[in-house]
């Protein structure tokens, strides 16, 4: 049916919600624009999409997702530049992403094209919900998830996906503290942790929460088989400036989530002529550098937390400070270029927005 789509119904709502919105204090994730696309999978094909009010579902009790995780998601957000264009960052690696955790979580693929042309469909509609406040986006949440009506082990044969948008301020308000963690996993090699899959969440809600009780923001997972090497962290992956160069968890295995703002934050520092190794990192290594002051900085990086300087590194019982944040050139140096760059104030000079 996706030949059919390029015209897609619209059910506007019939009062906005944008007049209630504190546009000055928006949080992450609590106000949701006035409209969300929905598509249905049946019979072997897609249905054909259909923009409506943002509202409730209603859902079977045995909806399979809710009992067995046939779950995914993707995430990204769009901007405005001074114009009044919206400007979208990288989508497409969104796209292909989701028809990677698709294929993993044994759901049916949306063509990646097909997929972008829902969001900015979506977009569109709600462009005035973009909020021009510093700091804040509107996010776009895609997700897929199974609608059998059945109690039994098997991938679905019904689907529904949804694209909502909400305008949102920062994830972190603050430079991060984060805790390396060695006994709990969110991923062992074979399962799915490089799938956007809602179960990888839900299994890190329990030691996030202990680290949390510990003043911690968030836990830096390490490798599930021997806890020596450095993965990534709960809402982002992670990056370190040590003996100068940039150095990340590459990501060859399938326990890393692949971030688009990763990704993007590595081909620039490249591109800057900055020193980038992408390669195995061992808690050691970080370890002994922060001994020793080599460790000049460390970040997050992902659509939600941005560049999310970390500012204490926690280490059985070590607690290590890092230099502070005024020192902090390189993590800065790509805060400001994607800040600017995703609010059209520099040049797209890598052919990373989808501009309409
Ligand atoms: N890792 C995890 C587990 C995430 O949830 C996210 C957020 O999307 C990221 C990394 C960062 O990915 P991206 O930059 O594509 O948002
Ligand atoms: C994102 O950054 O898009 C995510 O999915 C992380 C989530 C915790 C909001």
């Amino acid at each position: 049916m996706l030949e059919d789509t390029l015209s897609i119904k619209v059910k506007r709502v019939q009062e906005s919600k944008i007049n209630q919105v504190d546009w000055d204090n928006l949080s992450f994730g609590k106000v949701f624009s006035d409209h969300m696309l929905v598509m249905d999978y049946a019979d072997g094909e897609w249905k054909l999409p259909e923009i409506v009010p943002f509202e409730d579902l209603s859902l079977h009790p045995a909806t399979s997702a809710i009992h067995y995780g046939q779950s995914i998601f993707e995430g990204m957000k769009a901007n405005k530049d001074a114009d009044g264009n919206v400007l979208i960052f990288r989508p497409d690696l969104n796209a292909r992403r989701f028809a990677e955790s698709c294929e993993r979580m044994c759901m049916p693929v949306i063509p990646e094209d097909f997929f972008t042309e829902l969001i900015k469909k979506v977009v569109d509609l709600d462009r005035s919900w973009i909020p021009d406040q510093k700091g804040c986006a509107l996010y776009i949440r895609p997700f897929l998830f199974a609608t059998d009506h059945f109690i039994g082990i098997k991938p679905s044969d019904n689907y529904k996906f949804i694209i909502f948008t909400c305008p949102v301020g920062a994830y972190y308000s603050q430079p991060v503290y984060v805790k390396i963690e060695e006994f709990y996993t969110r991923a062992a090699e074979g399962g799915v942790g490089r799938a956007k899959t809602a179960g990888n969440y839900a299994a890190s809600l329990y030691p996030a929460k202990l680290a949390q009780e510990k003043g911690f923001h968030q836990l830096v997972w390490t490798d599930a088989k021997e806890h020596k090497h450095i993965e990534e962290s709960g809402t982002m992956n992670i990056l370190f400036e040590l003996d100068g160069k940039l150095i990340t968890p590459s990501e060859d295995s399938d326990t890393i989530l692949r971030s688009v703002t990763k990704r993007s934050a590595v081909e620039i520092a490249k591109h800057w002529g900055v020193e980038v190794e992408e390669r195995r990192i061992t808690v050691e290594e970080i370890v002994n550098a922060l001994r020793e002051g080599r460790l000049t900085d460390a970040f997050g990086a992902g659509t939600a937390a941005t560049i999310a300087q970390i500012a204490k590194i926690g280490f059985r019982d070590e607690l290590f400070e890092l230099p502070p944040i005024e020192s902090r050139t390189i993590s800065t140096r790509i805060k400001n270029y994607l800040t600017d760059l995703k609010s059209g104030k520099i040049e797209d000079e890598m052919g990373w927005l989808l501009k309409f």
